[in-house]
């Protein structure tokens, strides 16, 4: 977590310049595209929130729970948009079967097990409940991220169907874009 602490005042400046802006203005409308309606009262959370991109995006009535394994990236949070939590997202710190929405945007080439992470995520969500989430496909944009340090996994279509389904986890819906591949998932009722 130590590079994301370097990274943190400087985030938000960082996906400003083009290409990048464009890049994430396309993940942006996808993932609106694919949002499910949510109710008024509806618990969600955000993992591997950073500085709460995707918090702005949503039209929530109440704070969103935010979990980021970084401290230094949940400092940068609005505290009128987020609940904010410090924690793994293999392991969380959250009641059983509590959850209705879940978005992992961003999240998933930071982790080497998808089985561990599904688990983990399945426990939380309550039955019918849905969570966005992202993966890397492998191309210069992942390149790019490597070369400034991160350590980047890259899942195949692959392994992450035959994750879902130990876990309770079924795909409603996906899209694939350059830079990111999107998938809706359920967890069984
Ligand atoms: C690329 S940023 C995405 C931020 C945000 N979701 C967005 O779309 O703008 C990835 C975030 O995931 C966090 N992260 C990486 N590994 C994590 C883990 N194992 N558990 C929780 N957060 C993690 C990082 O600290 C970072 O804030």
């Amino acid at each position: 977590m130590k590079l994301w602490s370097v990274w943190a005042p400087l985030y938000r400046y960082l996906r400003r310049p083009w290409p990048l802006s464009a890049i994430l203005r396309q993940e942006d409308e996808a993932l609106l595209e694919l949002l499910p309606t949510f109710a008024k009262h509806a618990c969600i959370v955000d993992l591997g929130c950073g500085s709460g991109h995707i918090g702005q995006l949503l039209s929530a009535s109440a704070p969103i729970i935010g979990i980021d394994a970084s401290l230094a990236m949940l400092n940068t949070l609005s505290d009128t948009l987020y609940d904010p939590i410090n924690a793994n997202a293999r392991c969380l710190p959250l009641k059983t079967q509590s959850v209705d929405l879940v978005l992992a945007i961003g999240l998933c080439e930071y982790l080497d097990s998808l089985s561990l992470f599904f688990e983990s995520l399945a426990r939380v969500m309550k039955p019918g409940g849905v969570a966005v989430v992202s993966t890397s496909p492998e191309n210069i944009y992942t390149h790019m991220r490597r070369v400034m340090g991160h350590r980047i996994y890259v899942h195949s279509k692959r392994d992450f169907g035959d994750a879902l389904e130990p876990a309770g986890l079924r795909c409603l819906r996906e899209k694939e874009l350059f830079s990111q591949h999107l998938f809706v998932l359920q967890k069984r009722g």
